[in-house]
């Protein structure tokens, strides 16, 4: 055997493995990609997702739903938010805290299908979403441009986060921070 040919067969021999590898692999990518896919989708998801702090309602339906909430949540949960015996209030850090990490869908369907307590799922869906507008303006949420809606699924899409994100990355942004001196 001269040195080309046995360099040829070596050559040969680890592209044969090369292909007898990818052959092997192959099956083990395609079942990694239903897999993937549901991640990418999970992580669009979440990537798209909007908080409390995004301005997802405006003052004019704020206004609207506090108009309501007067007329059908005051009698039971006082007429500042501040609750009254079984009915817990609906602004402060305990309703934060208990609402705090959830979607705004699930406040949402627990207004409109477990009040009000005497004669529950008496309430529009779209009364419903006004209220919920009133009680992110009362509760220090910014307004914004678009109303609150609770149609195609968008209450999915917008998560109660108590606290403020990014302040800190504000600053580092050299948001003027306030002063100490
Ligand atoms: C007849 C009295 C009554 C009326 C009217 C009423 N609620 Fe309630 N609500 C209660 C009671 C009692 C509870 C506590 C028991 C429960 O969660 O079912 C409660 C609980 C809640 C909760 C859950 C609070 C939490 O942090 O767990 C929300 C939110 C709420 N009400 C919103 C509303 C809104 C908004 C309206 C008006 C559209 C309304 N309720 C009308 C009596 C009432």
């Amino acid at each position: 055997m001269s040195g080309t040919t046995s360099r040829r067969w070596h050559g040969r021999a680890r592209l044969r493995a090369a292909l007898a590898g990818a052959v092997l692999l192959l099956p083990a990518v395609a079942a990694m990609r239903p897999v993937r896919a549901a991640e990418t989708r999970a992580m669009n998801a979440r990537a798209n997702e909007r908080t409390t702090w995004d301005s997802v309602f405006t003052l004019v339906q704020a206004e609207r739903g506090q108009a309501a909430y007067a007329k059908e949540c005051a009698r039971c949960h006082a007429a500042g938010l501040e609750g009254a015996d079984a009915a817990p209030a609906l602004a402060g850090s305990a309703f934060q805290g208990a609402w705090n990490g959830q979607i705004l869908e699930e406040l949402h369907a627990r207004i409109h299908t477990a009040m009000p307590t005497d004669t529950p799922g008496v309430y529009s869906k779209q009364l419903v979403t006004d209220v919920v507008a009133h009680l992110l303006r009362a509760n220090g949420f910014p307004a914004g441009a678009q109303e609150l809606t609770h149609e195609n699924g968008a209450l999915l899409g917008i998560r109660f986060v108590a606290t403020r994100p990014g302040a800190r990355t504000r600053a580092a942004q050299g948001a003027r921070v306030p002063s100490t001196r």
